[in-house]
């Protein structure tokens, strides 16, 4: 006896579906009525002040910025509790590609909500779970030879899965292998990827990572010396090394990238050798142009392992065949919530569907589009105030006035009060970074002009 499948019921009850086109609709509606940067209402001020309070309370420290969003937003156009209007060009650290309050992502979440669980594990999946992970390894398998996905929260327990797949794999190799200026996380494992000692004060050292440095487009000898170094660290460490671990483009370090020839002749060696080779993904994935950065810069044959976070909604670790590791070794309570996943793949199909990724598509074009205005500004009214403008795809850092950590700190804070979110990145220039979101329209590139403009001569003191 065939039963009705209640779950199918609810999924294309077209009364269900009508309500969720509604509510997604109204909420649109709302949206759209921000639609460019405002000053804070006087009357929310003290409401406002006391909820930074509380914020600061609980966590023993105030919020970097004083931003407690009221939950509407359309584009790049963010709304404040304080009733004010950023322009947000870092979103939330890389997670808002589509923007804010995107209509196909407010019908994705609605849609995720309407089932009997928010979070799904790796034991009791529903079929979200079997779709992104689906997803995921096809797209990844056409440039690739990577075949598996291991869903979970974050990017930094992706990385932690993709070390042990890489140290059970090489047992019982231990040492990785990094670039300077890395950034791998959170955890304790991945702090110590992470070459930042801002980031880990007080913290013991382990002493099993080994540096390479990244490529530098100023030195010509640059290749030679970071491949020189790699051999180096593999010869001094014979079979102790697991797995080469890079971000193909330096995403907290300064936003840098390295052209093809630089990765090639490691990657080659780093194969020849059994280490494995692992691209951190976390902030790259959905930015460089295409889907993912080893397809911009054709590197997908050479990798065993990649990791992927922030714009999926939820995070993956990917793997070849040759990897996929002895049952036991990775798990964990939570794989996403079902919001998470079904808002990933609506963002991953949008930006399949809709000519973002190619040389002609939309990214490409905000890139090249932003990068004018920032060396348009630096050529006339800023002149020499914002060097080195430059990225790729949706990842744009320029270093603004001397490069030190005092300015830039007092810059951001600048632009936040004339209504432009972004954030620092590298150590030495010091640099603004621009993570764009890639419904970015080119009016909207002028207002960022124009508070940029601002703020800068406001700190230069011109
Ligand atoms: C390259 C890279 N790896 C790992 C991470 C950690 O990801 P998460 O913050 O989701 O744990 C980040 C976060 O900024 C990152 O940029």
């Amino acid at each position: 006896m065939t039963h009705d499948r209640t779950g199918q019921k609810i999924k294309s009850d077209a009364k269900v579906q009508k309500l969720l086109d509604e509510v997604a609709q109204t909420i649109t509606a709302h949206n759209q009525k921000i639609t460019g940067p405002r000053e804070a209402s006087p009357e929310y001020k003290m409401e406002y002040e006391d909820l930074l309070k509380r914020v600061e309370r609980f966590r023993g420290r105030p919020l970097f910025y004083p931003y407690i969003g009221s939950g509407a937003g359309q584009g790049p156009y963010v709304e404040l509790e304080d009733g004010s209007v950023k322009l947000d060009l870092i979103n939330g650290i890389g997670i808002h590609i589509m923007g804010h309050g995107h209509p196909r992502l407010v019908r994705a979440c609605l849609s995720g909500a309407m089932s009997d669980i928010v979070m799904q594990g790796h034991l009791q999946i529903n079929q979200d779970y079997l779709k992104m992970g689906e997803k995921l390894v096809t797209l990844a398998g056409k440039k690739s030879k990577l075949k598996h996905a291991w869903l979970s929260t974050c990017g930094t327990i992706a990385n932690e899965n993709a070390l042990k797949l890489a140290r059970q794999k090489t047992t019982p190799a231990r040492m990785i292998i990094s670039m300077k200026n890395a950034f791998a996380g959170r955890s304790t494992m991945m702090a110590e990827i992470t070459d930042n000692p801002e980031y880990k004060q007080g913290l013991p050292e382990y002493n099993e990572v080994l540096r390479i440095p990244y490529y530098d487009a100023k030195d010509p000898r640059s290749k030679e010396t970071s491949f020189t170094k790699l051999k180096e660290h593999v010869a001094k460490n014979e079979k102790n090394i697991a797995a080469f671990a890079f971000e193909p483009m330096l995403g907290e370090g300064g936003y840098y990238y390295a052209p093809r020839e630089f990765f090639i002749p490691m990657l080659e060696f780093c194969k020849e050798k059994g280490i494995a080779v692992w691209a951190d993904e976390v902030q790259t994935f959905c930015r460089t142009g295409e889907l993912f950065a080893f397809e911009t810069l054709d590197i997908g044959n050479y990798l065993d392992l990649c990791t992927i976070a922030k714009t999926a909604q939820s995070a993956a670790t990917l793997y070849t065949a040759e990897y996929n590791p002895k049952p036991g070794l990775i798990a964990g309570t939570f794989a996403s919530s079902t919001v998470s996943l079904q808002a990933g793949m609506a963002i991953i199909d949008e930006l399949v569907e809709g000519n973002y990724f190619g040389k002609n598509g939309k990214i490409q074009k905000i890139h090249t589009s932003f990068v004018k205005m920032l060396n348009e500004l630096n050529e006339t009214t800023c002149k020499g105030l914002l060097q080195d403008a430059g990225g790729l795809g949706l990842m744009i850092a320029v270093t603004p006035l001397d490069g030190s950590k005092e300015k830039v700190m007092e810059l951001l804070k600048i632009l936040f009060k004339n209504g432009l979110m972004v954030f620092n990145c590298g150590k030495g220039p010091h640099r603004l970074r621009f993570l764009i979101p890639a419904i970015m329209q080119e009016n909207d590139i002028q207002v960022a002009r124009h508070i940029l403009e601002k703020s800068i001569l406001e700190v230069a003191g011109k």
